[in-house]
């Protein structure tokens, strides 16, 4: 008996393959989550992301109007969609690169409005809100039968007569109210959301607040 085993030079051959195969796709395997990885896109901070806050004019984020400041004598309870506009660095900037900041503005009886809604923050009537859905964050829209707010995707459902509470479907807390106030027959935000808008956690929703105050004061 030889010391040596005998070796079939196919199947070393065969290993020798496997091997290197496995190196090469460990390696493509790597490039290709290396690209993956840099082509995930940066959520960077720019001016049009800032939070409404204090001084920003609500404009028309839609129609002919769009970039004109909301009238408020033309408001009804089936909402108008708006962004807050300011002033950074020197410049007006439509806050319109955060799905937060799309604004619902509904103008209702004042006596029709209840608690939860800050009333401060609603003169005439007027409420406004947040439109993104506090469930997966889907645009919401007007359910005229009942003059409620409903979400196209799950059927979420609120009041924006009672501080947009919940009042069906899943989203598992109101829509966040922005305060306002009447200025030169203008419709001016008074601070950020009273509440934290949709992505925004409440451990967060100081860091938010800190960031709307990027925006200059009128
Ligand atoms: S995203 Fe609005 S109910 Fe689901």
């Amino acid at each position: 008996m030889t010391k040596f085993s005998s070796v079939d030079p196919d199947l070393d051959r065969r290993r020798f393959v496997h091997a290197a195969l496995g190196v090469t796709v460990g390696v493509s395997g790597l490039s290709f989550l290396t690209i993956i990885g840099s082509a995930r896109p940066v959520t960077r901070e720019t001016p049009d992301r800032l939070p409404p806050t204090s001084g920003d004019v609500l404009v028309h984020a839609e129609g002919d109007q769009t970039g004109m400041p909301v009238d408020p004598g033309t408001l009804t309870p089936q909402p108008t969609r708006a962004y807050p506009q300011g002033v950074v660095a020197g410049q007006p900037v439509v806050k319109s690169g955060d799905p937060d900041n799309l604004l619902l503005i509904s103008r209702f009886p004042v006596a029709a409005l209840r608690p939860p809604t800050d009333l401060q923050a609603a003169p005439e009537g007027i409420v406004v809100y947040s439109a993104a859905c506090q469930h997966l964050g889907c645009p919401v829209g007007w359910k005229n039968q009942d003059e409620t707010y409903l979400c196209p995707c799950h059927s979420g459902n609120y009041d924006p007569k009672r501080g947009c509470t919940v009042i069906g479907g899943p989203p598992p807390r109101p829509l966040p109210q922005l305060p306002v106030t009447l200025r030169g027959g203008q419709l001016i935000a008074t601070a950020t959301f009273l509440t934290p808008p949709y992505g925004v956690s409440d451990q967060d929703f100081d860091t938010y607040i800190r960031r709307s105050e990027m925006t200059e004061k009128p």
